[in-house]
């Protein structure tokens, strides 16, 4: 049966970048009587899992929503229950390694903790050859934070209005010289862009599921490949 389905997928046209804003891991939670650390922990297995499938399937770029510039508002237990996810991730990242998967950090790392800054660059450098599946994780992620921080770059370097282009900007985001995404997930219910890749998505094909992060499967991902399948895009053409 996988066999089958891996077969079909290579059949299918793959967007060349997919986004996932990886929710529902508290209602998963919830519906369990569990603390939302513990959807937090499944998210971060299905995160895994998924990662792990778009590099099987020859995805080219994959960006995850892992901790945005707001998530700082929720109760600091469950703030160290991520970062220390994020810890474990990190410090597991041999095993991505070998895998060929390059990964990519987006969003501003000041306020994070040394050793994660640390265990972040390490793992940025140590997957830098790598050439499969280019993952990119957001943390500490906003975009509009993102532009600003483009917009303050360009106000420093004193260009002049004309110089102030459609790719001065994009060069100066965190996805620089990356494609755009085509292909944005959101799974569990909600039908927000909650201020990931403002810019980027300005073509972006959306995907919605009511399925919570953490139940998450490599099926739903071929079902809303699928889907894309069946999008005629036209980037504002006829
Ligand atoms: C949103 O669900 C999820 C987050 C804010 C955290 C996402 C984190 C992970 C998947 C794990 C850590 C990641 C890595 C890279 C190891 P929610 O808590 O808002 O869910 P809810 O809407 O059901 O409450």
């Amino acid at each position: 049966m996988k066999l089958f389905r891996n077969r079909k997928i290579k059949e299918r046209t793959l967007p060349e970048h997919i986004a996932i804003i990886m929710d529902g891991n508290g209602r998963w939670a919830k519906k369990r009587s569990l603390p939302r650390s513990a959807g937090h922990a499944a998210g971060a297995k299905t995160f895994k899992t998924i990662a792990r499938y778009c590099n099987k399937i020859g995805l080219k770029y994959l960006t995850v929503y892992a901790f945005s510039t707001e998530n700082w508002k929720r109760p600091p237990e469950e703030v160290d229950g991520i970062m220390n996810l994020l810890r474990d991730y990190l410090k597991d990242a041999e095993n991505f390694k070998q895998e060929n998967i390059r990964v990519k950090f987006i969003g501003d790392p000041a306020p994070l903790a040394d050793d994660i800054k640390q265990l972040m660059k390490k793992d940025e450098d140590g997957s830098a050859d790598a050439t499969g599946l280019k993952l990119n994780i957001a943390i500490n992620y906003g975009g509009r934070d993102e532009l600003v921080r483009a917009v303050r770059q360009i106000a420093g370097e004193e260009l002049s209005p004309d110089e102030i282009t459609e790719d001065e900007i994009a060069h100066r985001l965190y996805t620089a010289g990356m494609p755009d995404p085509d292909f944005i997930i959101r799974p569990s219910g909600e039908y927000r862009l909650s201020n990931f890749l403002l810019w980027q998505s300005a073509y972006a094909e959306y995907w919605f599921s009511d399925v919570l992060w953490p139940d998450f499967k490599p099926r739903h991902l071929e079902q809303a490949i699928d889907d894309y399948n069946r999008r005629s895009r036209r980037f504002g053409g006829v």
